[in-house]
């Protein structure tokens, strides 16, 4: 039996309505900042399965949780990643407002109609640069072709589509204009996302930090921003940009701290909840899962509301924490 309140209020009292579901660690890119060019990945026995991830789906919103994004790794590298959508997506209109996903598109031509079937209205799609070239070099395995192949095939069976660009001195900070313009031309919105110290790399992240309080003077020297009341949920702040009509957001750790306003918990694929991903502490909801009693999900989840961290403290010079994102889900 659990004391549990129906809704999860944290130890700040801080609503968590927003879950973050990675459906597998692995991806099919290795993209610099995010990743080592060698990983080691889990070993699928360490997954959660499909039910498992369907059961604390259901938990979640039974607790008031109203927003899930399925993530990696690359979720569509998961075989059956649309099948984990779909059941998920039974939960739309009943609790859950809205599911969603965040992919790098290279699967997506493939499963882009499957997830609008499943209910995912609005994608995020990673892509920090559109030159073929630095697509290369910046992600060693990516192919964009096969990329802007399939965000058209996502633009097609009518998403909303928001291009998640990660600002890279001296890689892709000239795009940044370019990239707002075909955006907005495509009708898609975009965010910049400030380069985060998880996990260890091949090089220094510290050469690439490129603070977004600096993109956003440079815009506005082109642009009209408007501040925006826009919420996606997410830590992003938006900017209606007046004369292209489609919004910027910026997502910046480190020169603008948003964890006041934290709503948010992730599960990795092997079901440990993360509280914040600039910390460690995590609790086992696959033991919960395995362990037979069926409180035992609500008790861990209750655990984990005490232990939230007020905040990341992201220092650029050391890694937060030794995961990667692809292990805690973008
Ligand atoms: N810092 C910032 N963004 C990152 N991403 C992956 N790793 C990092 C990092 N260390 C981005 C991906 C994707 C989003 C989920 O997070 O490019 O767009
Ligand atoms: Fe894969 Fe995304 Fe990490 Fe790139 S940033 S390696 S696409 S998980």
């Amino acid at each position: 039996m659990t004391s549990a309140s129906p809704v999860l209020n944290d130890q700040f009292g801080r609503r968590i309505s927003y879950v973050r579901l990675s459906l597998t660690d692995r991806c099919d890119m290795r993209c610099r900042y995010c990743m080592a060019e060698t990983m080691e990945f889990l070993p699928r026995s360490e997954i959660l399965s499909h039910e498992e991830i369907g059961t604390l789906a259901r938990a979640f919103v039974a607790r008031g949780v109203t927003r899930i994004r399925l993530t990696g790794g690359e979720p569509l590298a998961r075989r059956g990643a649309v099948d984990v959508a779909r059941d998920i997506g039974r939960l739309l209109g009943k609790g859950l407002d809205e599911l969603t996903l965040t992919t790098n598109a290279s699967r997506l031509r493939d499963h882009a109609q499957g997830l609008r079937e499943a209910g995912v209205e609005r994608i995020n799609i990673s892509l920090d640069t559109r030159d073929p070239e630095k697509f290369s070099h910046i992600t060693r395995l990516g192919n964009l072709a096969r990329v802007l192949d399939g965000i058209a095939a996502a633009k097609d069976v009518g998403f909303r589509i928001k291009i998640n660009m990660v600002a890279l001195k001296g890689l892709n900070d000239q795009e940044i204009l370019p990239m707002l313009e075909w955006c907005a031309e495509q009708g898609f919105d975009l965010s910049l996302i400030e380069t985060m110290p998880l996990g260890m790399i091949d090089e220094d992240r510290t050469d690439r930090f490129l603070p977004l309080t600096q993109v956003q003077d440079e815009l506005s020297a082109r642009y009209s921003l408007i501040p925006s009341a826009h919420r996606t949920g997410g830590p992003a702040r938006y900017w209606q940009v007046q004369e292209l009509g489609n919004r910027i957001g910026l997502i910046s750790p480190l020169t603008a701290n948003f964890c006041e306003g934290c709503n948010r918990i992730r599960v990795s694929a092997s079901g440990q909840l993360y509280m914040c991903l600039g910390h460690e502490d995590n609790v086992d909801l696959r033991a919960a899962l395995r362990s037979g009693d069926p409180a035992a999900v609500d008790a861990a989840v209750d655990l984990a509301m005490g232990r939230k961290p007020r905040r990341h403290t992201f220092d650029l010079t050391t890694p937060a924490t030794a995961r990667h994102m692809s292990v805690t889900g973008g």
